[in-house]
């Protein structure tokens, strides 16, 4: 046996805390209670879900089904992920909102948080008012095309919830816009030993640039662009551009850049088009 040999570990309830290492966010879904109130549950399971909906984007949630916050988004529709910062004082006030049994009247008493009003508009919807402190926030509501489901044996309520709006503070909008710095978010280890609840310190993020692979070749590009719209061409320097694209993307690529040209009018695609689409936010950053 050396340090390099893996042993077998025994898979228990709830694996990915109790038997392995799995790292996650944590956030405080905000949901509104029976009563009118707003109710603050801390979740770990919530992940991105659907990532190109194009108006479909969608998170993930797993929560207990008598959790408030399942029945709370079961019979409202709506909720609020919130994001908070990575410091002690915030993870303890969230682990206090995570005692499972509380009603919101009874939880909410050692609610630490502030809450503001949503910054969705009503049209007569009423929103989960949201936590002021945190670095992000998104606002959804329960998919139209994919049901709530409730695995009845073993009570977990899976939830697909359409991202409606993204709030961000400026100080991390900015960054997120110049591809500059990161926010402190936490990251959990989950509940260990029936005792504790685990965080990591937020460190320093490093970079690691894209595998150098041989893309295709230009001829590869120019026969896609010639068969995607016949009404716009493409110099030879925009093919370029995209001969680093895997070729189970290129269809999608150029079909994209296609649709995009259309809409700005225009028929010649070139090189600096190409640059202009690449940053998906150099609208943004012209501002
Ligand atoms: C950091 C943290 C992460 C948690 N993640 C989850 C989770 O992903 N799913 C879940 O069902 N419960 C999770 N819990 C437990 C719930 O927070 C707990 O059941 C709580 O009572 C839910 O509140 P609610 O009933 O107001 O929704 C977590 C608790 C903490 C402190």
């Amino acid at each position: 046996m050396t340090e390099q040999d893996f042993e077998n570990i025994r898979i228990l309830d709830n694996f990915y805390q109790t038997s392995s290492f799995f790292p996650m966010p944590v956030v405080l879904v905000s949901t509104i209670s029976e009563d009118g109130k707003t109710n603050l549950g801390p979740y770990s399971l919530c992940f991105p879900f659907r990532i190109a909906g194009k108006g479909k984007w969608a998170m993930k949630l797993n929560a207990r089904s008598d959790s408030n916050t399942a029945m709370n988004i079961k019979r409202t529709g709506v909720c609020s992920i919130n994001f908070i910062p990575d410091d002690k004082k915030s993870m303890e006030a969230c682990v206090q909102l995570g005692f499972p049994g509380e009603k919101t009247e009874e939880k909410m008493k050692h609610n630490r948080f502030t809450l503001i009003p949503s910054y969705r508009n009503g049209n007569g919807t009423e929103y989960p008012e949201i936590v002021k402190e945190s670095i992000q926030v998104f606002e959804c509501s329960v998919a139209e095309d994919i049901p709530i489901w409730i695995d009845e044996e073993t009570t977990e309520c899976h939830m697909v919830l359409t991202v409606e709006k993204i709030i961000m503070k400026k100080k991390w909008k900015e960054a997120l816009i110049k591809g500059e710095g990161f926010p402190p978010i936490p990251i959990d280890y989950g509940f260990r030993n029936n005792v504790n609840f685990w965080f990591t310190k937020h460190s320093k993020p490093y970079k690691i640039p894209l595998p150098e692979r041989k893309g295709i070749d230009i001829n590869s590009v120019r026969y896609a662009v010639d068969r995607c719209d016949p009404d716009i061409k493409w110099t030879d320097e925009a093919c370029e551009k995209i001969v680093k694209v895997p070729r189970i993307f290129l269809n999608r690529v150029v079909q994209g850049v296609a649709e995009q040209a259309k809409k700005d009018g225009v028929t010649l695609v070139t090189g600096e088009f190409m640059d202009k689409m690449r940053d998906k936010r150099s609208d943004e950053q012209d501002n």
